[in-house]
């Protein structure tokens, strides 16, 4: 009887063993899910990840990559992260807002002048700093991924700051973008990104702000006869993983992996401003939209208009954060 309990013992512990190495073995998975199309910025970058884990980590990671929203959205995907039912996001700053405000610098109107002030914030202590403050939430930030800065597009044309007085704008779901264009004495509507073409081709919203990359990959042209080149705000990403995935790949393995994430990260943000300017001139070529540029009064309007924005949300931001994301620009102010 005991003879044959430890025979059965020994077997199932052989087994196990083996099931063991044989999961060891099998490649581990990575799903990457975003929500944007494959020509623009992140969608070039999640494809070249999965390019350079397939060159250089064959056999031991594997990579599918969901663009479109076509596996989550932006309703759902942090979610997943945190169940580990994905385990790559790059979401835009304006969608952490659930699991910590202070990135919610990033949505302030004419904080940043331009993206190269951005990289320098992203790059510093502080802004290095917000990689990790959603630790606790099992979210872990690995980079900041660049798209670009933000252009209000309408049903009308847009000059003054007082002529998107009474419209609908779609906004990610962001309090201070919400924020925003009350100041205006506008209305904002937060919505999945994956439903903007249609709220704007039906009417349910007049407006929107997106970068150019977003706006040519979505055809947002070809239901806003507008676009004003406001660069009033940046819409950037942070690469983010959930940490008991991450921190659980083997070491060797990972160091590779943030190699090829430092590698990417690189090449997107070289890359994301000139994407932008080409589909900026894209849009012009087609004719559908009429782009409007802003003098530099015009613009100082729009910025005097929005700008009390960053008051009402120093406090939920901090003080220090917003003092160093100021600390980034390099044009003297009045
Ligand atoms: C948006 O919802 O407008 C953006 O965050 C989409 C994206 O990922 O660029």
């Amino acid at each position: 009887m005991l003879k044959s309990f430890l025979a059965m013992a020994a077997c199932a512990l052989a087994l196990a063993v083996v099931s063991v190495q044989a999961a060891s073995q099998r490649p581990i998975l990575i799903k990457f899910s975003h929500v944007v199309a494959d020509n623009t910025p992140k969608g070039q970058g999640a494809l070249l990840f999965k390019q350079l884990v397939e060159e250089r980590l064959a056999g031991k990671v594997r990579v599918e990559v969901y663009a479109n929203s076509s596996l989550y959205g932006d309703a759902d995907e942090l979610e997943a992260l945190r169940k580990n039912e994905v385990q790559l996001l790059a979401p835009s700053l304006a969608k952490f807002g659930q699991y910590t405000q202070q990135l919610q610098v990033f949505d302030l109107p004419f904080l940043f002048d331009d993206l190269d002030a951005v990289n320098r914030f992203q790059k510093r202590a502080k802004g290095r700093q917000l990689l990790r403050s959603m630790e606790a939430h099992d979210i872990v930030g690995l980079a900041y991924w660049h798209n670009g800065m933000k252009q209000l597009s309408a049903s009308k044309a847009l000059l003054l700051p007082t002529d998107a007085a009474g419209l609908n704008f779609r906004i990610q779901p962001s309090e201070v973008l919400d924020a925003q264009f009350r100041q205006l004495g506008a209305q904002s509507q937060a919505m999945p990104f994956a439903e903007v073409f249609e709220a704007l081709q039906s009417g349910r919203v007049q407006g929107a702000e997106n970068p150019w990359s977003n706006i040519y990959s979505k055809n947002l042209h070809r239901v806003q006869p507008y676009i004003t080149e406001t660069n009033h705000g940046v819409l950037d990403y942070m690469l983010v993983s959930n940490p008991r995935f991450w921190y659980a790949i083997p070491h060797t393995i990972r160091v590779e992996l943030e190699g090829i994430v430092d590698e990417v990260t690189y090449a997107v943000n070289r890359q994301a401003e000139a994407d932008n300017r080409a589909d900026r001139q894209r849009i012009e070529a087609s004719g559908s939209s009429q782009v409007i540029g802003l003098s530099a009064e015009q613009r100082e309007a729009w910025r005097n208009a929005m700008r009390p924005v960053w008051r009402q949300f120093e406090a939920q931001i901090g003080a220090d954060v917003l003092k160093a994301a100021q600390a980034v620009n390099r044009k003297s102010r009045p």
